[in-house]
């Protein structure tokens, strides 16, 4: 079970170039779990941001004719602050490794692991993929010695180094994966990480000496930070472990998402970190799928990459939430494409859910003066939506708290489904017709049924779909009769008759307007 407060993250994204769909997806799924434990009442902390230091961003920034600093400084104002802001993500920390609370943290972290004997002075001799920023061994490699994930060439580093002595940490480690079954997500990923944990580990070197754009090793200045040691732990500084223990203590273990590509740093050498300096380990860390093009993950360096406002340009960024955190199985790869995109839009979103809002509101608004009337007494079913309503609610809360993000909205689109049902059986155009007192209650309850079942769909997309949620609960009154839509528990959403009668229903924005040409 989470406690009451919730801490989510995601890498922090090195600034080469502008973000992509790749990027995004993490973010975007950080920020709906973000809002779904806020939803539930929960203190949650959202913590995304940026990696500025090592080779990779120091060789984008030569090419680019800039000094280091000013090509980060550019493109997180330019491009990465930006591109959140565009999709509705809104962290409560954006971190950059260049922060200088972030940078006195780093350095006391390493003086403490260097004084209590954990690090020591090597020769390193071996592989480097500078767009991994990781030293490789020959099994990370093609036959033709070129690194497996980028296909690029290694290089051949040899310097003095300090080494972090991981190779201790094994047994602990291999503890951890079996005591915290879900400490590493999803299973597969787990068992790759356990084996790879069980073959053995070797120290791991976490300084260069070659270049300086870094944090300087604090006890030795020629030397600069390995940029991976220094990148882990913004989740550490973020929330205050050297200088706010108040903070740390509320928001501490975290939950890390990220894809697989970089899940070996966080499930092996980010938890051994931690131990050597009498830290607990995250709450879970988890891999998600990639986002493919032409089956290969999209990358920044790669020409497809698809930048978010591409797509919110044409299908607004509330679908662009929905479309990436229900279509994809979160832990699967997919691809993206255009007409899937266009298709969802049209049949979940213009169809299902916006001409459900607007079809209640006009019969409000046609049969009741736009005034929500008294329903009558419940039939089956009423009872039977009503039930569904109660199971979607915990059906999906569930699903979030195993990130299923998925499966959570899933749950709510099926249950506007069904509502649409109901209407279709119901035919509430049919029974106004007929002006007997039975048949006008009967009318009044159908219309406050659908009415109420929308409040809680607008509760339960509101993480995802903030525009959308805030609009339709506006259409139902909602803001006046119950309160703001932020303010409503999550875990009594699933409650009925929550929408007093009398609430004034108005038919507002089109939730999802039609989109006239094509996309693709
Ligand atoms: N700077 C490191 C992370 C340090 S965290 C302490 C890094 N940065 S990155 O810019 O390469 O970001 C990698 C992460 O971006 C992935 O783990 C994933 O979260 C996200 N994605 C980047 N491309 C992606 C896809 N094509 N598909 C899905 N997620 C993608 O590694």
């Amino acid at each position: 079970m989470l406690g009451k407060s919730f801490f989510i993250t995601t890498p922090i994204y090195y600034v080469t170039a502008a973000p992509h769909i790749g990027s995004a997806y993490t973010t975007t799924a950080a920020d709906v779990l973000t809002r779904w434990h806020r939803q539930r009442g929960e203190m949650a902390y959202m913590l995304t941001g940026t990696d500025e230091h090592g080779q990779k961003v120091l060789r984008s920034a030569e090419k680019n004719g800039k000094s280091p600093q000013q090509f980060v400084d550019d493109l997180v104002r330019d491009e990465w602050k930006p591109a959140w802001d565009l999709l509705d993500i809104t962290p409560d920390r954006f971190i950059r490794t260049t922060d200088p609370d972030h940078v006195a943290q780093v350095q006391e972290f390493w003086q403490r692991l260097y004084d209590a004997g954990f690090v020591y002075e090597g020769q390193y001799t071996g592989l480097y993929c500078v767009d991994c920023e990781e030293f490789k061994q020959e099994a990370d490699l093609t036959e033709d010695g070129l690194c497996l994930i980028h296909e690029r060439p290694v290089e051949e580093i040899s310097e003095k180094n300090y080494f972090f002595k991981l190779s201790e940490f094994g047994d602990r480690l291999l503890a951890l994966y079996d005591e915290q079954p879900d400490f590493v997500g999803p299973s597969a990923a787990r068992n790759e990480i356990r084996n790879y944990v069980e073959a053995g580990l070797q120290d791991l070197s976490i300084s260069r000496s070659t270049f300086d754009w870094g944090i300087q090793v604090p006890w030795d200045h020629s030397q600069v930070l390995y940029v991976w040691i220094d990148a882990l732990l913004n989740y550490t500084s973020a929330v205050g472990v050297y200088d706010d223990p108040e903070k740390f203590a509320k928001f501490w273990p975290p939950v890390h998402l990220m894809s697989r590509d970089i899940l070996r740093f966080h499930s092996v050498i980010w938890p051994a970190m931690l131990m050597a300096a009498g830290l607990p380990v995250p709450q879970r860390v988890f891999a998600h799928g990639y986002l493919l093009v032409g089956g290969k993950k999209m990358a920044k360096s790669n020409a497809t990459a698809i930048h978010p406002r591409e797509i919110t340009d044409t299908f607004g960024v509330d679908a662009y939430r929905y479309y990436f955190m229900k279509t994809i199985a979160f832990g699967s790869d997919a691809s993206f494409s255009w007409e899937h995109i266009s298709a969802v839009y049209a049949d979940e979103l213009a169809n299902n859910l916006g001409n459900l809002a607007s079809r209640v509101a006009a019969m409000v608004g046609k049969y009741h003066g736009g005034i929500l009337a008294e329903p009558g007494a419940l039939g089956e079913a009423e009872d039977a939506l009503a039930e569904s309503l109660r199971k979607t609610v915990e059906v999906a809360d569930d699903a979030m708290e195993r990130l299923a993000i998925h499966e959570a909205i899933t749950a709510t689109h099926d249950l506007v489904t069904r509502v649409n049902g109901y209407i279709t059986e119901q035919q509430p155009w049919k029974v106004a017709k007929d002006e007997s007192a039975d048949a006008q209650s009967r009318l009044a309850t159908i219309l406050y049924a659908c009415a109420e079942v929308l409040r809680a769909v607008a509760v339960l997309h509101n993480a995802v779909m903030p525009q959308a949620s805030a609009k339709l609960w506006a259409s139902l009154g909602a803001d006046r009769s119950i309160g703001a839509l932020d303010d409503q528990p999550l875990t009594s959403a699933g409650k009925w008759g929550q929408l007093p009668a009398g609430t004034t229903v108005t038919k507002g924005d089109v939730l999802f307007p039609r989109i006239e040409e094509s996309a693709s």
